[in-house]
């Protein structure tokens, strides 16, 4: 069967419980009693609403945004995954390039929160993706090639099962210019390769890609199933609850056809 995710990373917004209820208030109206076969939505809101988004509509999953490889200890300020999944929390983004730009995240410390994730039972979504000037100089495949093998070093075959990635090149995220569907497929093919070589056909073929950067409704089609990608990584559009839904009912649809 076949199943997609969408991925809300709603980011550093929404800056008070109310806005919170708010949002959730209408997420609930707009899937009402509707159900969802196949696909999925995985909400990411900051931390500290967390504990707001526990009694969502069945098929919408808690996300968070970011964890800390350790369980527990002298680590201030960080998160533990076991204080995620204790919480309810079901999927954590790990490595989005917002993190490798300002808090400094590099290849190693992603894959240790990754491998730290699935320990914990959580899902990790590792985002890749190259930069304006990399893409220029070409260097897109040997960028996400460097990525990929230093993320999943030492992953079993199961544990790479239990990772979705998140291909979202940097230059796409925040400035509404997106990949062609061709772009988007060639990395989608890169990366079974990759994954073929690293684990075997059987664990490529079953390991979720999503695309990430200025997704809209709009263009889903071109970003996602005709780009052989298993649903998005949302940021602005995830804003607007109805947007998010929109885009499942998109997903549902395409899949009932498959
Ligand atoms: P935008 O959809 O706002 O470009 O953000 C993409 C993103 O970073 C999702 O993680």
């Amino acid at each position: 069967m076949r199943k997609f995710y969408v991925v809300g990373n709603l980011k550093m917004n929404m800056l008070s419980r109310e806005e919170a209820a708010q949002y959730l208030s209408v997420l609930n109206r707009e899937v009402h009693d509707k159900q969802y076969q196949h696909v999925t939505l995985v909400v990411c809101p900051s931390f500290l609403y967390l504990s707001q988004f526990d009694d969502l509509p069945e098929g919408i999953a808690k996300g968070a945004q970011n964890l800390f490889s350790e369980k527990s200890g002298a680590y201030t300020g960080e998160i533990s995954p076991v204080m995620l999944k204790n919480d309810g929390v079901e999927y954590v983004i790990v490595g989005h390039s917002e993190r490798r730009r300002y808090a400094g995240e590099t290849n190693e410390m992603i894959r240790g929160k990754a491998l730290s994730a699935i320990r914990n039972h959580l899902t990790p979504i590792v985002c890749i993706g190259e930069t304006k000037e990399e893409r220029h100089a070409e260097e897109t495949d040997s960028v996400l090639m460097l990525q990929v093998k230093t993320l999943f070093s030492g992953f079993s075959k199961s544990q790479a099962e239990n990772v979705i990635v998140a291909y979202e090149p940097r230059w796409a995220i925040g400035t509404d210019v997106v990949p062609t569907t061709g772009e988007i497929l060639g990395v989608r093919v890169l990366l079974r390769k990759l994954f073929t070589e690293i684990f075997d056909a059987r664990t490529a073929q079953r390991m979720t890609i999503l695309y990430g950067g200025s997704v809209k409704r709009s263009f889903l089609p071109a970003v996602s199933w005709e780009a052989g990608m298993d649903g998005v990584l949302v940021g602005r559009e995830s804003l607007f609850p109805h947007e998010l839904v929109k885009m499942m009912n998109l997903f549902e649809e395409e899949a009932e056809k498959e």
